[in-house]
């Protein structure tokens, strides 16, 4: 049987060219050879203060944007964690067999909590827990995350293993596919990673594009090629140029870099117009999808309906294997 992928994302706000490199461009990879479910994880981006009312466009657009970038409904499954309520109630199951010191360690949370001014609510805690629900309810095999969602990913394991040795073998226990290629650093800051939370940092893929020119002229460098050794900003910009330029252009810039003759000002140009031309037919698919709401919803909902049908499945088996007896009319 092939194997099945599962990664959701959050509807923080606009997708950025890292999210792009460091994710979405390798869903859409994966929708081709694997059973792929992709999910726009509205449940989790509660955790944090948020604006309810800008959610429902928040979730629209994101999933228009993942849309625009190729993700296929036909290929993969695409859906909004809210409409499979299925995934609350899961959560609610393995919560009771999470250990809260495993919770505590989280580096996320122990970021996010510190980060929170007030109270710390229990929500963001159980953030991983969420989580784990989404994965293991379509018994997902791989998901293909980040190096910052592996030790979630270890979690998820741990209470699948828990779920299993206590109430019978069932779910697989799902591994992370970890992102091939480099990771996208901040334009201004080079030792960090790119970031929504970093002002200067990123290009979404809706910048219009003097805005992308003016962020990549802007961009951090180093003194001067010297050979040996990429300074952390100019290696940044060549992951970037590797993902959307020509590859012969990668090359040959990297040759000019060699030879000590590679001038920052026309790396620049040449990545912010491959950034702009790339970016330019995923602007438009974007809007138009978000032109007719109406049917964007409808896709979404279809998504749903295709992902709710595996959940109740899921949700019928583990009710029965944790003694819930009573029938849900
Ligand atoms: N926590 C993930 C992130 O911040 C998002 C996420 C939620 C996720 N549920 C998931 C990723 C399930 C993979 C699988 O990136």
């Amino acid at each position: 049987m092939a194997k099945k992928v599962f990664s959701g994302i959050q509807p923080t706000g606009e997708v950025h060219v890292g999210n792009y490199v460091g994710a979405i461009r390798n869903w859409i990879k994966l929708q081709d050879t694997y059973e792929s479910i992709y999910c726009v994880v509205d449940y989790h981006s509660i955790t944090i203060p948020y604006d309810a009312k800008l959610l429902p466009q928040r979730v629209l657009d994101l999933g228009a944007t993942l849309m625009a970038c190729g993700l296929d409904p036909e290929k993969a499954i695409l859906f909004v964690q809210s409409s499979v309520p299925e995934h609350t109630e899961l959560t609610w199951l393995l919560t009771t067999i999470t250990s809260i010191g495993s919770l505590e360690r989280m580096t996320q949370f122990k970021d996010k909590s510190s980060r929170q001014k007030g109270n710390i609510f229990a929500g963001l805690m159980s953030y991983p827990i969420l989580q784990t629900a989404d994965i293991i309810m379509y018994k997902a095999d791989l998901v293909p995350v980040g190096e910052d969602q592996v030790q979630h990913l270890e979690l998820a394991r741990e209470i699948t293993r828990r779920f299993n040795t206590s109430f019978g073998q069932y779910f697989p226990e799902p591994q992370p596919l970890l992102t091939s290629g480099a990771k996208v650093m901040a334009l201004n800051d080079p030792t960090a990673k790119m970031s929504k939370s970093i002002e200067g940092s990123y290009i979404t893929l809706t910048e219009d594009p003097d805005s992308i020119r003016k962020k990549i002229r802007r961009a951090v460098t180093d003194p001067g090629p010297q050979g040996g050794e990429m300074g952390p900003g100019v290696n940044n910009l060549f992951v970037l140029l590797e993902a959307f330029a020509p590859a012969d252009l990668t090359e040959q810039f990297r040759d000019d870099y060699s030879q000590g003759k590679l001038r920052y000002s026309d790396l620049k140009n040449t990545l912010a117009e491959a950034i702009v031309e790339y970016t330019e037919p995923i602007r438009e698919r974007r809007s138009e999808l978000l032109g007719k709401p109406a049917e964007l919803k409808e896709i979404l909902a279809v998504g749903g309906d295709k992902a709710r049908k595996q959940a109740r499945e899921t949700i019928r088996d583990v009710r029965e294997m944790m003694g819930f007896q009573m029938p849900v009319r």
